[in-house]
């Protein structure tokens, strides 16, 4: 498998999985318990048909969307993931650099691996950063103040991680982060000499948002499940984030949001967007998918704030069917992090351009030439 020969989701899939660790790969492909919730999430769009349009003449199609006041050229956006160096030499500044040449937004967590600073120097397309609530309020505060200083455009409080998934490859694997040198990773670095060299010889690796503060996940090895359990505050509450929403006074979203009651209450806080997500089924195994969710919470709140579906998509027909329902934009985390660890930079550009010429070509297929003409006139549920 080579990167021309990748024209989809499964294909930059079989890519990774060739290129990565086991350890490493199945940090990125698990999620929790049995899956089943994962796997939902891709699924429930083959339960909703769309039907086209037809003789519309759509010679030109615009598919830029305006979402928490950024203006995107295309209705997906990478949606931010922690350890990106240890998929890619390049991380965050691959994904970076790609985003802006389709642009579209960036999302960086604060797990990431490279600063803030820098990928701000790297693109002026759209940058959210995503916040982790921790229990050390310093480093609140810090990164807080960094990604206003680093001119984010978005602030995004993970509301879904109170505590640890139960994500039982990373059991079985023992994937920790840093990596951890036992003789089963060993050894499945010895057989992935390529990356392995990158690892050993590239800048060392680091979470810089938060060696300053703690050394869990930097210097002391710890699953992540581990790391949102201990290191999180679990008395995380509405007043906490209504004050951080006070705090950044700006485009400010909650990511994780899968029920009508709380999509209103992040309207009562003042958000400007929400991510209807269950971490990719990272975390509570047996939630709904965000597909399934979206026309309800749409419903409830699609006029006061703008609604992100987030999770399972793989398909240009999936952001339709989405669009479709009522959300501004989708976002996503593996359909980009296969890409950056199958082939950087050109990886991840390739996998948006091929997003992107299916959204074209979909759109044409469907008769819009704009997606705003998308409604749930066009859509059927089987
Ligand atoms: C995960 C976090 C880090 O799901 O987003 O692994």
């Amino acid at each position: 498998m080579r990167l021309k020969n990748c024209h989809n989701f499964q294909d930059f899939r079989s890519l990774a999985k060739q290129r990565l660790p086991g350890p490493i790969f199945h940090y990125i492909d698990g999620a929790a318990d049995d899956e089943r919730t994962y796997r939902r999430n891709t699924e429930a769009y083959d339960d909703c048909d769309l039907i086209p349009n037809v003789l519309t003449g759509v010679e030109s199609v615009d598919m830029s969307v305006e979402v928490m006041g950024q203006k995107l050229a295309m209705p997906i956006y990478c949606a931010p993931t922690a350890l990106q160096r240890l998929f890619h030499y390049e991380g965050e500044r691959a994904v970076a650099r790609a985003a802006r040449n389709h642009g579209t937004m960036f999302g960086v967590s604060s797990l990431a691996t490279v600063t803030i600073e820098e990928i701000s120097a790297i693109t002026d397309s759209p940058k959210m950063f995503q916040f982790y609530f921790h229990k050390d309020r310093g480093l609140n505060d810090a990164l807080l103040e960094r990604a206003r200083a680093a001119s984010f455009d978005v602030l995004a409080l993970t509301v879904d991680t109170i505590t640890g998934g139960n994500r039982e490859r990373d059991l079985r694997t023992g994937f920790t982060s840093p990596p951890s040198l036992n003789l089963q990773s060993l050894l499945s670095f010895a057989t992935h000499p390529a990356w392995a060299w990158n690892f050993l010889t590239r800048e060392k690796f680091d979470m810089p948002h938060l060696s300053g503060y703690v050394s869990e996940g930097t210097n002391v090895a710890v699953s992540v499940g581990e790391y949102f359990s201990t290191m999180l505050d679990q008395s995380m509450n509405w007043n906490d984030a209504e004050k951080l929403c006070a705090q950044w006074n700006g485009q400010f979203a909650l990511k994780g949001i899968m029920s009508v009651e709380d999509a209103k209450r992040a309207v009562d806080i003042g958000c400007t967007g929400i991510m209807v997500s269950n971490h990719g089924g990272r975390q509570l195994d047996g939630s709904r998918s965000p597909f399934d969710q979206l026309a309800e919470i749409c419903d409830a709140v699609g006029d006061q704030v703008d609604v992100i579906c987030e999770g399972g998509i793989r398909r240009g027909t999936h952001i339709l069917k989405a669009l479709s329902l009522g959300a501004k934009a989708c976002s996503g985390g593996r359909f980009y992090l296969y890409a950056l660890a199958a082939a950087g930079e050109a990886g991840v550009d390739r996998a948006l351009e091929n997003l992107r010429t299916e959204i074209e070509r979909d759109m044409k297929l469907m008769g819009v030439t704009s997606l705003d003409q998308l409604s749930r006139e066009n859509l059927r549920f089987r």
